[in-house]
């Protein structure tokens, strides 16, 4: 039943009357013109009920139900409701209120777990390089350096280590500005086939060393034109070609290749290695999640596990989105869409 303050008063007024009437008939036993009896009796109390409970009690009711719908429409960016005049109003906003309270708890403490679980990781990649450097550093104060055939090897390993961790430190700074928006995008019209054979420039050594080929599919010709910003689509083609060459046996294969539909291009990078089970495919994007870990190989070559989170951000500035197919002992295959685009001579 909608509770508001005139019936309430109607309750109080026809209880008041009628106890009244039952306390002057049948228990002092006066006769009395009962007609007029009641009708005083009942608009005495209901205009008194009335006046009272608008004033202490309806009145301090729509105040702050209009506070908790300001307050949560504030947090949604949605209209507030109109102060109700009903107690159901009151529950209705007390409700969104503390179901929004409790939202907002929930985002606070998977972000507090986020937090740790990034200081935790993050920690942990630093440490690695870092202990590492160190440790060729104090051999060779501690007389190392008198060698001259360890003094080299040793200064160049912890010149490696170095190179890693500002690798590393390079990668998170990326990240960081992608996720907070401080790298814009330069959109503009490029040559998607010219891009990759930059890329492909860029990795053959890397490639040559494992004996991997970098091909070009079937459907890349010269003149792919794409739309978006071209150093930092370059940046993702070379982390995915990276991984394929990094995650692929000696003699394998890493094409790049091109799907023109009406008005995007689909790019594809596939590989034909180690591919990476189901199981994975939903978190390799994360940042530091690598399988390698799971797999449990002490071999593994030590990415960080940036390479796909700075993928995916870059993508999403870009309205679009990384996705994989993968078989185990296959190969996978890593593809996003961008706009067709036109070149303007
Ligand atoms: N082409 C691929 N084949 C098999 N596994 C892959 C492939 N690409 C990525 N992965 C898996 O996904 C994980 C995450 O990849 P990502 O590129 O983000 O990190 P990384 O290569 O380990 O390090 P980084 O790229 O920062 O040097 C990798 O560690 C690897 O386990
Ligand atoms: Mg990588």
């Amino acid at each position: 039943m909608k509770t508001n303050s005139r019936i309430l008063s109607l309750c109080i007024a026809v209880l008041v009357t009628l106890i009244t009437v039952i306390l002057l008939r049948w228990i002092l036993v006066i006769e009395a013109p009962w007609i007029k009896v009641v009708s005083i009796t009942f608009t005495c109390t209901f205009i008194v009920s009335l006046v009272l409970l608008e004033l202490l009690l309806f009145n301090e009711i729509r105040k702050i139900t209009s506070l908790l719908n300001q307050s949560t429409s504030q947090s949604t960016e949605s209209a507030p409701p109109l102060p109700g005049h009903k107690m159901e109003d009151f529950e209705q906003a007390l409700k969104s209120y503390s179901e929004l309270k409790q939202l907002e708890i929930d985002q606070l403490k998977s972000m507090a777990a986020y937090r740790r679980e990034f200081l935790a990781d993050i920690s942990h990649e630093l440490k690695t390089p870092i202990f590492a450097a160190q440790g060729f550093v104090h051999t060779l104060l501690d007389g190392a350096i008198n060698d001259d055939n360890v003094k080299m090897r040793f200064l160049k390993k912890a010149a490696k280590s170095l190179d890693g961790l500002d690798a590393l430190v390079q990668d998170l700074l990326v990240l960081s500005k992608l996720e907070t928006g401080q790298i814009t995008m330069d959109i503009q019209n490029f040559n998607m086939f010219e891009l990759t054979l930059e890329v492909f420039e860029q990795l053959e050594n890397k490639a040559a060393k494992k004996d991997i080929k970098l091909a070009l599919g079937s459907g890349a010709y010269k003149n792919i034109i794409v739309r978006g910003d071209r150093h930092r689509i370059s940046q993702v083609v070379r982390n995915l070609v990276l991984n394929g060459i990094y995650y692929t046996d000696e003699n394998g294969r890493v094409t790049v290749d091109f799907e023109v539909k009406s008005d995007k291009v689909v790019v594809h990078v596939t590989d034909n290695g180690k591919g990476i089970p189901t199981e994975h495919l939903d978190r390799i994007f994360q940042r530091f999640y690598r399988v390698e870990k799971s797999r449990g190989r002490s071999h593994n070559r030590g990415g960080t596990g940036l390479g796909l989170a700075i993928v995916k951000h870059i993508l999403e500035q870009h309205q679009s989105q990384i996705k994989v197919k993968s078989n185990i002992n296959k190969g996978s295959d890593f593809y996003f869409e961008l706009p067709k685009g036109k070149l303007i001579n």
